[in-house]
């Protein structure tokens, strides 16, 4: 059996710089007293990873005393739960992936030139919920269809950005939705670049082999998209947090296994891929 594995695949820059500051503060402060906004990154075994090292997951942060240290995860935070940390002087450390906090100043920065803005994405997501926190004007819509109920907006001002994990054949769907329902039309693709390289050599992998797995967790937004697209092009494809989850009856008469990875994905979950597969007989 014959594996290759995405030109682009696992860790992002946002994902790595938290993972990174992750390590650093649980060493500073001896793994002691350390509470996290939520998952650093949507990854089950990162959270695994961190949990045996003491860094505890804080739903309610009026729950954790005022002495804590508190790291705030790739996704961000809102504004409101912001403050509150400042407003309690609690030590927090700021792993945003720089992507959203750029991306968040976009979306405030149109509506103060008055623009009305659309964003393709989930709504229940943390990194939607980080960027809309400080705008009013603002309407998240996250499939094709709702884009097409949408009435015309005549000569009002429109801003169209994207959550930065979202398929960049489906925003390029949006725009042309937008051009027949708007005179004014703003632009401002969010998608981020490591999300389109991770798209773009997943779907040239897809196309070679005989099955592709991705690595990802279920509520990692950007595997599952590496995962919708995959199956797409090469329907057996199939989406793992690891490769021992993965049903083994289907590497059955298959000689070329592509595998890729989500952004959050770590290094270890795809070398114990590459290591478990090529040892593999069926
Ligand atoms: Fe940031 Fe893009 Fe990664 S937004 S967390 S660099 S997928």
């Amino acid at each position: 059996m014959k594996i290759k594995v995405a030109d682009s695949a696992g860790f992002c820059i946002g994902v790595k710089r938290a993972f990174e500051l992750t390590e650093k503060i649980l060493k500073k402060y001896n793994y002691k007293n350390i509470f996290a906004t939520g998952e650093i990154v949507h990854n089950s075994s990162v959270t695994k990873y961190f949990n045996n090292k003491n860094l505890k997951i804080v739903k309610d942060l009026s729950k954790i005393p005022n002495d804590s240290v508190l790291i705030i995860r790739a996704h961000g935070i809102e504004d409101n739960l912001r403050n509150k940390i400042i407003k309690r002087n609690i030590k927090y450390y700021d792993a945003t992936c720089p992507y959203v906090a750029k991306f968040k100043l976009v979306a405030e920065k149109l509506e103060k030139e008055g623009y009305f803005i659309l964003i393709f994405g989930d709504k229940e997501h943390a990194e939607i919920k980080t960027i809309t926190s400080n705008i009013k004007n603002f309407k998240i819509l996250s499939t094709i269809e709702e884009f097409e109920r949408l009435g015309n907006f005549g000569d009002k001002k429109i801003a169209l950005l994207s959550q930065t994990t979202q398929s960049v054949e489906l925003f390029k769907e949006v725009v042309k939705i937008l051009v027949d329902k708007t005179s004014q039309l703003f632009i401002f693709n969010t998608i981020c670049d490591a999300t389109k390289k991770r798209q773009n050599a997943a779907v040239r992998l897809a196309k070679e082999v005989d099955i592709m797995i991705v690595l990802g967790s279920k509520n990692s937004a950007n595997s599952f998209r590496l995962y919708s697209i995959c199956k797409e092009i090469n329907p057996e494809t199939y989406m793992v947090d690891n490769i021992y989850e993965l049903d083994k009856n289907v590497l059955k008469g298959k000689n070329l296994v592509g595998i890729t990875a989500g952004a959050s994905t770590p290094d270890w979950i795809i070398n114990e891929a590459v290591h478990f597969l090529k040892n593999f007989e069926y």
